[in-house]
């Protein structure tokens, strides 16, 4: 990739509280976190070990908010099969999947803090579905997830990163320089967290694409950014979006 990424985004709200019709400010809040997130300068980047430092990627990929589309509903939950991307279901359709990353914000239901589409998928319905409680940071944004961080995973996911214990026990998430993780961790594990996968070596916990808090989670590393900087190239799935 010769020039910058930058990912243009669309935010489509789907609300019954008022609650749920979350502020611009709280919407902007989301794409500042993504910018910091995918470009090393959150504040938190500095917590990254000494061990892991080596790989640890300004991923390079900015993002831009275009548009904010609110809808009224009497929904009170949107679950996880794509019904808020269709407005013949009450949702709102995708605008030009094709050059911008649609984000759904609504309340999803089953616990599930947000859900997105790998590359590769029908561009109906492409993008990135976030519960309106965990959008963005603080406000609207219920702790521990008030972070962002969950748009960062999901937006992660968008751009082909599998979750880092390959959704295996020691599984593979096809990139080489992430470590192997015995199952997914949860809150904010203690560094060194020595993994019962062999041979003895420490999980990446602090990982985006675990599944830590969101105050827990703060690094990508090289191997994640090639793998989504790979999309983008001529020929790649999400080569649309220019470079
Ligand atoms: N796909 C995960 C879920 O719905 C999101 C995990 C995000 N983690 C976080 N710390 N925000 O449960
Ligand atoms: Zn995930
Ligand atoms: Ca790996």
């Amino acid at each position: 990739v010769n020039g910058k990424i930058v990912i243009p985004v669309v935010v489509n709200v789907l609300y019954r509280t008022a609650a749920e019709n979350i502020s611009d400010a709280q919407i902007q809040s989301q794409i500042d976190v993504l910018n910091q997130d995918y470009n090393a300068t959150n504040p938190d980047f500095n917590s990254v070990p000494s061990e892991f430092a080596g790989v640890a990627a300004n991923v390079g990929i900015t993002f831009e908010l275009v548009q904010v589309i609110r809808k009224s509903t009497n929904k009170t939950s949107w679950g996880t099969r794509d019904v808020m991307k269709n407005s013949k279901r009450g949702g709102i359709d995708p605008t030009s999947p094709e050059t911008t990353l649609n984000m759904w914000a609504c309340t999803i239901g089953g616990g599930i803090l947000g859900y997105a589409q790998f590359p590769g998928g029908s561009s109906s319905t492409d993008g990135v579905v976030i519960d309106s409680n965990y959008f963005g940071v603080s406000g609207a944004a219920s702790y521990p997830y008030n972070l962002g961080r969950t748009g960062s995973h999901e937006v992660g996911h968008w751009m082909n990163l599998r979750h880092i214990w390959g959704d295996a026990s020691c599984g593979n998430d096809l990139v080489s320089d992430t470590p192997v993780h015995k199952t997914s961790n949860f809150g904010v594990p203690t560094y060194p967290y020595v993994s019962t996968c062999l041979p003895a070596h420490n999980e990446m916990t602090m990982n985006y694409m675990d599944y830590t808090d969101d105050r827990g989670m703060y690094m990508f590393t090289n191997g994640q950014k090639s793998r989504m900087s790979a999309l983008f190239v001529s020929g790649g799935a999400r080569s649309g979006f220019g470079i």
